[in-house]
């Protein structure tokens, strides 16, 4: 299947990405980053890699999303996925939700994908989910993501102590929190294109 990009964003050196639908071929890709234990430990899965079944079920539940959840997966310039970035328990009453990031082969950490993904997910979620905070949990030796998020304007909100062991070691797990209405949304508001006209001109109307 063809790739239909939803939003496009660059790195902050300039590399484009897009947010697209994850498609069914994107499987094999996803067998593999998933049998690397450094990547499932940051994402809470301790010691978990996936067989091509389990992860062929894990897809095919988010192909469909959810009014509760929507997930994309970061595309380069050549159409390669590098990860998926997720909006997930969205109460569209209050305005809430938490954000999930990852970025499948470590070649691809420390290029500012994550930040940049990051940003124009929580970008989406204010603009068209009408999201007010949305939160995500992290652990406090995954200083990588504490910059990435913090970048993007995350705060700390507080700690569970020694929540997450690794081996014979605890660690906090650190929660974060950004407040949709500090974010930039005009390039996405630009991405609607003639809406977006149409918009500037009622609005002028006013
Ligand atoms: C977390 C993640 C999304 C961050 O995205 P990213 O594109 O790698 O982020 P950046 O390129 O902006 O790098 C983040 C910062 O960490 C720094 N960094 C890189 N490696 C680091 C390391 N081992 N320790 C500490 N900081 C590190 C980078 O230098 C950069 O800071 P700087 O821009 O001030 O120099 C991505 O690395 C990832 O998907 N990691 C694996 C899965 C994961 O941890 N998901 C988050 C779970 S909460």
């Amino acid at each position: 299947m063809a790739l239909f990009p939803i939003m496009t964003g660059e790195t902050s050196s300039g590399a484009p990405f897009v947010l697209s639908r994850l498609r069914r071929q994107d499987l094999p890709q996803i067998v593999e980053a998933f049998h690397n234990l450094e990547l499932t430990t940051y994402l809470r899965g301790f010691g978990f890699s996936a067989s091509e079944a389990e992860q062929a079920e894990w897809l095919e539940a988010n192909l469909k999303g959810t009014p509760q959840q929507v997930m994309f997966g970061i595309y380069d310039a050549a159409e390669t996925l590098i990860g998926s970035v997720a909006l997930r328990d969205i109460d569209h009453r209050v305005g809430t939700a938490e954000l999930g990031i990852a970025l499948y082969d470590p070649a691809h950490w420390g290029q500012g994908y994550g930040p940049a993904a990051t940003r124009l997910i929580c970008q989406y979620g204010a603009f068209h989910l009408g999201l007010y905070n949305i939160m995500l949990k992290v652990f406090a030796f995954n200083e990588r993501a504490i910059r990435a998020y913090r970048k993007v304007g995350f705060q700390e909100i507080g700690r569970r102590s020694g929540a997450v062991r690794l081996g014979q070691e605890r660690f906090d797990e650190v929660y974060m929190e950004l407040l949709t209405e500090g974010l930039d949304v005009s390039g996405l508001r630009g991405q609607l294109r003639q809406l977006a006209q149409n918009l500037s001109v009622q609005a002028e109307g006013y």
